[in-house]
């Protein structure tokens, strides 16, 4: 019913990362496509980004939230492990009672969310939810490590669902998969029951985020290729039907080598790394924002997302406009 997103003002450039760490602007620029990201300020946490992407979003679909039954936010860098960042949104968006819960499946967070919060439309447990996807990752970067610290970025996208009298249109299936033998590849280690909080997980730099990009990445083109082709054809879609593919913004290299995989047609791959790198959960809604405010998806349009990260986890959701 409606789309928003919200991100922090900070421009952080590759030029800036220059004089941060050992890189420059053309490797970041040719190995991962992005020159710009937005940067929370260090009072800024994933409520002040997730809380106006809602509210842009009930704008947007012309309702108050207190007719929102279920929120669900999607994130791995909540405002604090608990309460869930999502009971907080429910609260200041006046969704009394609702159903509030944060989801952990990092890059894919958003995918899940979509996909579950379809299900209680479908079983009429829920008639509105709300679902945002938001990350505050720059708070967990280790802004020393140049293999990790340009590629990520802040912000926040969300989405609002109501069950559709037609059902041509709407969420027409979503995949989810996962493998945590795979857990090593991205991960935070500090922070949680194992390693709590104290002087030796920051002496150890466990509060920051570690990633073996390199060995991720040849994951994530055959994963999101399969998982794409997986909803697709479970609604006896081809990849040509598709008129817009909004794959999770990681990696430019990533987003090509699937698109050419999907044989996505030319021009229907939307891109936004170049200006917010990767926001993990916020990616897709903010790409869904974006391509729904400037009027670039028309009603009936085939909308094909497609998504993976930490855990690892992937998944793919389909959506007639
Ligand atoms: N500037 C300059 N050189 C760099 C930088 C940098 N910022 N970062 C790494 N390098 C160097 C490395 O040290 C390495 O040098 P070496 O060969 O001397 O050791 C060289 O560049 C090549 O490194 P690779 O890791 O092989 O580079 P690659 O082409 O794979 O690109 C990247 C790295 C961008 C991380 C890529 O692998 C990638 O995007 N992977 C996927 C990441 C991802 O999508 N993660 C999942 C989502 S995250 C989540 O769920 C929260």
């Amino acid at each position: 019913m409606g789309t928003g997103r919200a991100v922090p003002d900070r421009v952080l450039t590759n030029a800036e990362l220059e004089k941060m760490v050992d890189t420059t602007d053309e490797w970041i620029t040719e190995r991962t496509g992005i020159k710009e990201r937005r940067i929370a300020a260090p009072d800024e946490s994933l409520s002040d980004f997730a809380l106006p992407a809602a509210e842009r979003a009930l704008e947007s679909a012309g309702i108050s939230g207190s007719e929102v039954d279920m929120v669900i936010c999607a994130t791995v860098s909540p405002d604090m492990s608990f309460p869930a960042t999502s009971t907080l949104i429910q609260d200041r968006i006046g969704a009394t009672g609702a159903a509030a819960f944060d989801l952990s499946a990092a890059c894919t967070g958003f995918v899940y969310a979509l996909g579950i919060a379809a299900q209680f439309l479908e079983t009429g447990w829920a008639r509105t939810a709300l679902v945002v996807g938001g990350e505050v990752l720059s708070k967990i970067t280790d802004w020393t490590d140049r293999n990790t610290c340009v590629l990520f970025g802040d912000g926040a996208g969300a989405v609002v669902l109501r069950a559709a009298e037609d059902d041509k249109r709407g969420v027409l299936g979503v995949a989810m998969h996962s493998d945590g033998s795979l857990g090593d590849l991205i991960y935070l280690p500090g922070g949680g029951s194992q390693h709590p909080q104290s002087e030796s997980v920051l002496d150890q730099s466990l509060n920051f985020l570690k990633m073996k990009g390199n060995e991720t990445f040849k994951i994530a083109v055959r994963s999101l290729a399969e998982v794409s082709d997986e909803v697709l054809s479970r609604n006896r879609l081809s990849h040509g039907e598709v008129d817009w593919f909004i794959p999770h913004q990681a990696n430019r290299r990533i987003i090509d080598a699937v698109g050419q995989r999907l044989e996505i047609r030319e021009g229907r791959t939307y891109v936004n790394i170049e200006r917010y790198g990767n926001t993990s959960a916020a990616s897709i809604p903010i790409a869904l924002d974006e391509l729904n405010r400037d009027g670039k998806i028309s009603p009936g349009d085939v909308v094909l997302l497609s998504a993976f990260g930490s855990g690892l986890t992937w998944g793919a959701g389909l959506i007639r406009w």
